[in-house]
């Protein structure tokens, strides 16, 4: 059988990220030998702790250095006394915007064995995507400040939303709905936000009626989220703007019990430039160096990664033997209430990717 090489950065970070990133590389090497894959690593130090040594999260050829690659898998940056817009700005925003990486998909399912906090999310009951447009909108770098100190002092920050932004995202995400349910929500603010948001919503019009097979709808935002809370099963594919996309994907990823399981790809969707697979939490300070880290997260955008990659097959072997440890299994590690090691629930999974099973 021919082998199929791909080349994979790894960029572990800080924190729990150099715990949860070699557990994905453990479960990548094991689906590799099933499925004729061959994976070739190189790790990058890019981090806060480089920051504080070097004075910059990564060197100035940083991008040069990643482009050559397939796909980057990133673990968590943040650092005590290093601010957050350091780490952010530093690092994942110039991979995001420089790599085009303008789909963020945050899949989100209610496991068998995780219980959810809210009463009427049961097992099966949530599978939903958030499509969160990634280099542009409210996250704009447009503004500044004026009289700093003065009684007067103002600050201005432009929302950036173009046609051709919105519209690629808009048609990543309608896509996704065809070959998922069928169904995709607009996230809105039409009524409050009077000029970007109503040409947000032509633009979804537009595209929906280029995806005549999609049954489709539009929440404004703030009512949404209370439906996120009460009735989340309702939805399959919701596409929203930067902001309201980064909040909706982590009410979300409570709604399905532990941050420690999300998992969310940073998607140039041409393939022009690598795409990068990244956990949704952070680099927990509050636990990191103690090997208990859940690498749930981590190891389900590993699944997106070779999903990515053309290797769906692969893919729906891990994220099913997750659903098997998660169902069948006690091992489960301490955020999750167990006492499982991350080396524990690494093996667990491995055992179930085991080629005699
Ligand atoms: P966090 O996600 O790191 O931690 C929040 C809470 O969840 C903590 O109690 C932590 O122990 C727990 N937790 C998170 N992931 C876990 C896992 N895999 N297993 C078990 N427990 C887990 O968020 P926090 O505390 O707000 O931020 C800590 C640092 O991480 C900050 O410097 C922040 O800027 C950074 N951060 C980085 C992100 C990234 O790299 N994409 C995303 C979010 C935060
Ligand atoms: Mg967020």
């Amino acid at each position: 059988r021919r082998t199929t090489n791909h080349r994979i950065a790894l960029i572990p970070g800080d924190g729990i990220g150099n715990e949860v990133i070699p557990a994905a590389r453990r479960v990548l090497d094991a689906v590799a030998a099933r499925h004729g894959l061959g994976f070739t690593y190189e790790t990058f130090d890019w981090s806060c702790e480089r920051y504080l040594s070097q004075g910059a999260m990564m060197p100035e050829d940083g991008l040069d250095r990643l482009r050559g690659h397939d796909a980057i898998l990133l673990g968590a940056v943040g650092y005590p006394g290093v601010p957050d817009h350091v780490s952010l700005w530093g690092l994942l925003i110039p991979i995001r915007r420089g790599f085009q990486q303008y789909v963020n998909l945050r899949p989100i399912r209610v496991f068998e064995g995780v219980p959810s906090p809210l009463r009427g999310a049961g097992p099966g009951d949530v599978d939903l995507v958030v499509v969160r447009e990634n280099v542009e909108g409210e996250y704009g770098e447009i503004g500044g400040r004026l009289g700093r100190g003065l009684p007067e002092e103002m600050a201005v920050q432009e929302a950036v939303f173009t046609r051709k932004g919105v519209t690629r995202v808009l048609d990543y995400a309608f896509s996704l709905a065809e070959r998922r349910g069928g169904r995709l929500t607009s996230a809105t603010k039409s009524n409050g936000i009077v000029h970007t948001m109503p040409f947000w919503d032509e633009l979804v019009a537009e595209r929906a009626a280029a995806h005549p097979e999609v049954a489709w709808d539009q929440e404004h935002i703030d009512a949404l989220a209370a439906k996120f809370v009460l009735d989340p099963q309702r939805f399959d594919v919701v596409v929203a703007s930067n902001l309201f996309g980064d909040i909706l994907s982590d009410l979300a990823a409570a709604v399905a019990g532990s941050i420690g399981i999300a998992p969310a790809a940073n998607l140039n969707p041409e393939r022009d430039f690598p795409s990068m697979f990244e956990p949704v939490h952070g680099s927990a300070p509050d636990i990191a160096g103690r090997g208990i880290a859940n690498p749930l997260g981590a190891i389900w955008s590993a699944a997106m990664l070779l999903d990515h990659l053309g290797h769906p097959e692969a893919a729906t072997r891990v994220t099913d033997a997750i659903a098997t440890v998660l169902a069948k299994t006690p091992v489960r590690t301490p955020d999750l209430g167990g006492t499982a090691t991350t080396e524990d629930f690494t093996d667990a999974l491995l055992e179930l990717l085991r080629p005699h099973r």
